[in-house]
């Protein structure tokens, strides 16, 4: 059984819209609007070969004709923004600027990102979810562990698209309300993802490659005197699960600041649950308020299903923070790292401080229960 199979039915998208066409995704899979494929196979033949002139002459033979343009609908133009950005990333990782060398793919981006409303580059989601698999897989390096690294980001998507709901029910539900633990105990399923997703990129990709070989292809280019970062997995929206649980009222300017800079990098739905909920009561801030209305020693069974929930899922954001952070490290080790900031933008400092900051969080809630345990998973509720 390949990881293919593992996490392809998890593209079921529950209760958000199933009309999203970003949702679509065996059908921007399949798109090919810029008649690419043999052109993006042999990408890393000419990447490898460090050959410049092929990849902008590439680049240029793929910007379509703005009449073109104007007759695709949202799909197409995903899986456009897609191959160009393999051709961005690729330039820019052999210190060519793309849109100096190709100006004319500048509109063409511009448009691309008006029409999908995403940033003008290509994101992780074109990189991971919405790439090809099998022959038409687009990749820098044709490489396994690229592909493992494209694999274990695109595991977590389902997961979080899903974890929209499960946070949007917390965020309007009580500790005393019967469904409060059970929205957190689908959100700890939701969330078990990105564990397995670090888990098996521990397993298959090393330091060594991601720091020499593939980081560089995440560098930022420049559209219209803006910096745009790559395609990095930071930008994964993990914070949407953070915001709901502590984020929104228990954060650091570090952290916000970080988020402020990746938020135009997802998608349009879970901008406006950032919109929507930024500045409420977190899970957090609820429950500590409801603890510390009640005796330690009588807490009404209600609040202490919440409360340990709660610390069931921040504590895996623990694991998933403690294990990402162990990589990240050697990835941008001085005897290794070639950027000092992350693809996404930011030090391994900052992961330091989110996983203090989650870590704080799950110690406050755990505190409460002293007699609970706190690593037993739930069975979610239906
Ligand atoms: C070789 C593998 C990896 C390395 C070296 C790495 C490194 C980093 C670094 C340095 C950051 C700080 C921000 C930035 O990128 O600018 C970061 C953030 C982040 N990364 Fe990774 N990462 C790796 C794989 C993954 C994977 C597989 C996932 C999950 C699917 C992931 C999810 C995240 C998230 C969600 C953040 C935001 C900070 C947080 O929520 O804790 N990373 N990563």
């Amino acid at each position: 059984m390949t990881l293919y199979d593992l996490v392809e039915p998890g593209l079921v998208c529950r209760s958000n819209d199933p009309a999203e066409p970003r949702y679509r995704i065996a059908e921007i899979r399949e798109a090919d609007p810029l008649g690419a494929d043999a052109l993006l196979a042999a990408v890393p033949a000419m990447n490898h070969a460090a050959d410049v002139p092929a990849l902008t002459v590439a680049l240029r033979a793929l910007v379509p004709e703005p009449a073109r343009l104007a007759r695709w609908g949202v799909v197409e133009c995903l899986a456009a923004m897609r191959d160009l950005g393999l051709l961005l990333g690729s330039l820019k990782r052999h210190g060519t600027e793309p849109v100096a060398a190709v100006p004319e793919v500048g509109p063409v981006l511009r448009e691309l990102g008006r029409r999908t409303d995403m940033v003008p580059r290509d994101t992780v989601h074109h990189y991971t979810t919405w790439n090809p698999l099998g022959a038409r897989r687009r990749s820098y390096t044709a490489t396994d562990m690229e592909r493992h690294l494209q694999d274990a980001v695109r595991m977590v998507f389902p997961s979080l698209v899903a974890a929209l709901d499960s946070c949007a029910e917390v965020a309007r539900l009580e500790p005393y309300d019967p469904g409060f633990a059970p929205a957190l105990d689908r959100t700890a399923q939701h969330v078990q993802s990105v564990v397995d997703s670090i888990d098996f990129t521990v397993a298959n990709v090393t330091p060594e490659f991601f720091a020499r070989v593939l980081r560089p292809y995440f560098e930022e280019i420049d559209v219209d005197g803006r910096d745009y970062l790559g395609p990095a997995a930071a930008q994964v929206p993990l914070w949407l699960v953070d915001l709901t649980l502590w984020q929104s009222d228990r954060s650091d300017p570090a952290y916000d600041a970080f988020l402020d800079e990746s938020l135009p990098y997802s998608l349009p739905a879970w901008r406006a649950f950032h919109a929507a909920h930024r500045g409420s009561v977190s899970a957090v801030g609820k429950v500590s308020a409801a603890l510390s209305w009640e005796s330690a020693h009588r807490l009404p069974p209600q609040l202490t299903a919440s409360a340990l929930s709660l610390a069931r899922v921040l504590r895996l954001l623990k694991t998933f923070r403690a294990r990402h952070i162990g990589i990240a490290r050697k990835a941008y080790h001085d005897d290794l790292r070639l950027y000092d900031n992350g693809s996404g933008g930011a030090p391994v400092a900052l992961l330091r401080t989110v996983l203090d900051l989650t870590r704080d969080n799950e110690t406050l809630v755990r505190r409460a229960l002293p007699h609970a345990d706190v690593s037993a998973p739930r069975t979610p509720a239906a």
